[in-house]
């Protein structure tokens, strides 16, 4: 395998970066080149953002399971293309080289079919981080089938909601799933979810944890039993082959459900050939990887990261990745250390709330531990802290791994702006430069460009982009118009990412967190709404209002405001209820860190709260609040600076 658009020098990214710019089309479909299709596109890119429309590679025929496993077969066939490390570290490890890969996917497209599953058809998959998730994943993909893979911390409830929006007919998943000390009951939450559905035919399950699970007749099916069955179907003397759907380059590959500014999450879609041009380019790129490297990408496949940077960008570009079952703190603070090393991983790519958490326990779990094949170091999912930054340059990469701070989002599909490593510079904290292809903007409240730098010399605004690239989102799930109103709307004519930023006079960017009311917790988004509908689903609650803080490990805690109910008095007890009620409603990760009860909201005259005087409440700013003359009752301010909640 070749990669002739790879860029190697800083010259080559100014060149690369010029191009892409003049002629987009051109710039791709010389990348495009790289991949294996079934009939080349029409039209490179046609796209207007007022619907918004975007089509890359239109006409063109492909599978994307065919670029990630199929075309690697003769030369790489034997090369891992998975290392999968379990749980326990007693376990053992499984090695999936790229013919084990081809086979198994085949098996379970062949499953797939075998179930009835249709291309187009929506699977969820809630599973835990086994080689089972890529087969189902990939299997998806071969077949047509649009997946939407579900984080397996999330609640019944939100697998409900997920399957309603997607009306998704069929579900894999595992009996459970291990992670860390605990044991997750994953077939038993697909059971609460399903109460009630009855859209879903099948639910596939792949025995993990050996929890005891009940089988539904009829519609629930053993993994084991259906891989079995399919194999002698896939296998002829000894020759795999599943014929791979011919997809369209604009046919949907997933949908992947992220939150925003209202209280329900959106399906994001990704389409097939522009969402596979973009990560292979950027995991190339970004990560500067080279065929021999294996590469550790920390994510959990139940979120963008996992998708693009263990499964569609590395498998393209016929790479070997470690897939890791756990979490870094288990058995110790050791274990991505240990991992480094059994495993000899060159590139790691991780996420600043992980490295704060590891900073936690000092250096002594990093001691004994040969790190030295360690070239690149990558974070992603919030602004990284310089004090993070510098800890993961000096103990983990001894001051000579470059660290890419790689800034995008779920609806990006892949890196946006991001140091290239060792070939553009890294900056404490600053994700640096564009990628090729984009051209971001900054704009004020009015979407006017900013022209005018800070006394810092930084021009600082909305972060806008200017015009699409391959992997930009689609659409979003049955509701277009949402799409349009959320990314396109706000700014006419650009792309609204919802973070604010800087701009240095050399283009470099620094990403200083959203601008809506999304939160980010430990690299987790959250809508403040979300949370909210949540907290206000307990009877004890009256209204509630959420807001982020700035926490040493999550990067963002959720603050929580809450008016309690005359009859339900006991605060120790409501306290308790609605953690659990948020468990239940969404999942643990957005559990309110802070709960205050307070006796009013600062509302404004037609009823608006005032999140800004909230948010610096729960910032620590208990006395500059700003103009609350407008507010209702403006005591309610200082009432509640005074019962604000301390660590
Ligand atoms: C939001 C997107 C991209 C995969 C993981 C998160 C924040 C992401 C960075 C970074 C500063 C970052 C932004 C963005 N973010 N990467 N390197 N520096 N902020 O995906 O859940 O879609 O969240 O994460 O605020 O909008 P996501």
């Amino acid at each position: 395998m070749s990669y002739s658009y790879q860029i190697r020098t800083e010259a080559d990214y100014r060149t690369a970066y010029q191009q892409s710019v003049e002629d987009p089309e051109k710039f791709w479909a010389a990348v495009a080149e790289n991949f294996s299709w079934k009939k080349k596109w029409d039209k490179v890119l046609s796209w207007n953002f007022e619907e918004p429309k975007v089509e890359w590679f239109a006409g063109a025929k492909l599978n994307i399971t065919e670029n990630c496993i199929d075309r690697h077969l003769s030369a790489l066939g034997d090369k891992p293309a998975l290392i999968w490390e379990p749980n326990d570290p007693n376990e053992r490890v499984r090695v999936v080289t790229y013919n084990r890969l081809h086979k198994r996917v085949c098996q379970f497209a062949q499953v797939l079919l075998n179930n009835g599953v249709k291309k187009g058809d929506r699977v969820c998959i809630y599973m835990g981080m086994v080689p089972e998730l890529t087969y189902a994943v990939l299997g998806c993909a071969r077949i047509g089938a649009i997946h939407s893979v579900v984080f397996g911390g999330f609640s019944a409830q939100s697998i409900a909601d997920r399957l309603e929006d997607a009306k998704a007919t069929f579900i894999v998943t595992c009996d459970g799933a291990f992670r860390g000390n605990k044991d997750i009951p994953l077939k038993s939450v697909i059971d609460d979810a399903l109460i009630g559905n009855k859209v879903v035919k099948k639910v596939i399950v792949y025995t993990r944890t050996r929890t005891p699970v009940s089988m539904l007749k009829g519609r629930d099916v053993w993994w084991e039993d259906e891989m079995e069955h399919a194999e002698s179907q896939v296998e002829v003397n000894g020759v795999v082959q599943q014929e791979a759907a011919v997809m369209d380059a604009e046919d949907p590959l997933f949908i992947l459900y992220t939150s925003g500014s209202t209280g329900k999450p959106k399906g994001v879609v990704h389409t097939t050939a522009g969402y596979m041009v973009w990560t292979n380019y950027t995991f190339v790129n970004a990560f500067q990887y080279q065929p021999s490297d294996i590469h550790f990408c920390t994510a959990d496949i139940g979120w963008i990261t996992g998708h693009s940077y263990i499964l569609y960008g590395p498998l393209s570009a016929g790479a070997t990745c470690v897939m890791f079952e756990g979490i870094p703190t288990w058995p110790d603070a050791g274990r991505f250390w240990e991992i480094v090393e059994k495993h000899r991983v060159n590139i790691l790519y991780t996420a600043p709330t992980a490295i704060r958490s590891l900073m936690g326990f000092g250096t002594t779990p990093l001691e004994g531990k040969d790190l030295s094949s360690l070239k690149v170091l990558g974070t992603v999912g919030e602004p990284i802290n310089e004090e993070a930054w510098h800890w993961y340059n000096k103990n983990v990469g001894k001051e000579k791994c470059p660290i890419v701070d790689t800034w995008w989002q779920t609806e990006t599909g892949g890196c946006m702006i991001s140091n290239m490593a060792g070939v553009t510079p890294g900056i404490p904290s600053w994700a640096s430069l564009p990628m090729p292809g984009i051209q971001p903007i900054l704009v004020d409240e009015a979407g006017k460009e900013i022209t005018e730098k800070d006394q810092h010399g930084h021009y600082k605004g909305n972060l806008c982009i200017k015009a699409p690239w391959p992997g930009i989102l689609r659409t979003t799930y049955g509701d277009h118009e949402r799409c349009r109103q959320n990314y396109f709307s706000t700014y006419p004519g650009l792309y609204f990412t919802g973070d604010g930023a800087l701009k240095d006079q050399q283009g470099n960017f620094r990403i200083t967190g959203r601008v809506d009311d999304v939160l980010n917790v430990s690299g987790h988004r959250l809508g403040t709404a979300e949370v909210e509908n949540a907290i206000n689903m307990h009877a004890g609650v009256v209204e509630s209002a959420v807001v982020g803080y700035p926490h040493d490990i999550k990067g963002q805690g959720v603050y929580a405001y809450v008016i309690m109910d005359q009859l339900h008095e006991d605060a120790q007890l409501t306290r308790k209820n609605i953690l659990q009620t948020v468990t239940r409603q969404i999942g643990p990760i957005a559990k309110p860190d802070k709960i205050q009860f307070v006796k009013g909201l600062p509302k404004t005259r037609s009823g608006k709260i005032m999140r800004r005087i909230l948010r610096k409440i729960a910032e620590g700013e208990t006395k500059n609040l700003g103009d609350t003359t407008t507010l209702l009752d403006p005591a309610i301010v200082e009432e509640i600076a005074a019962g604000r909640i301390v660590d």
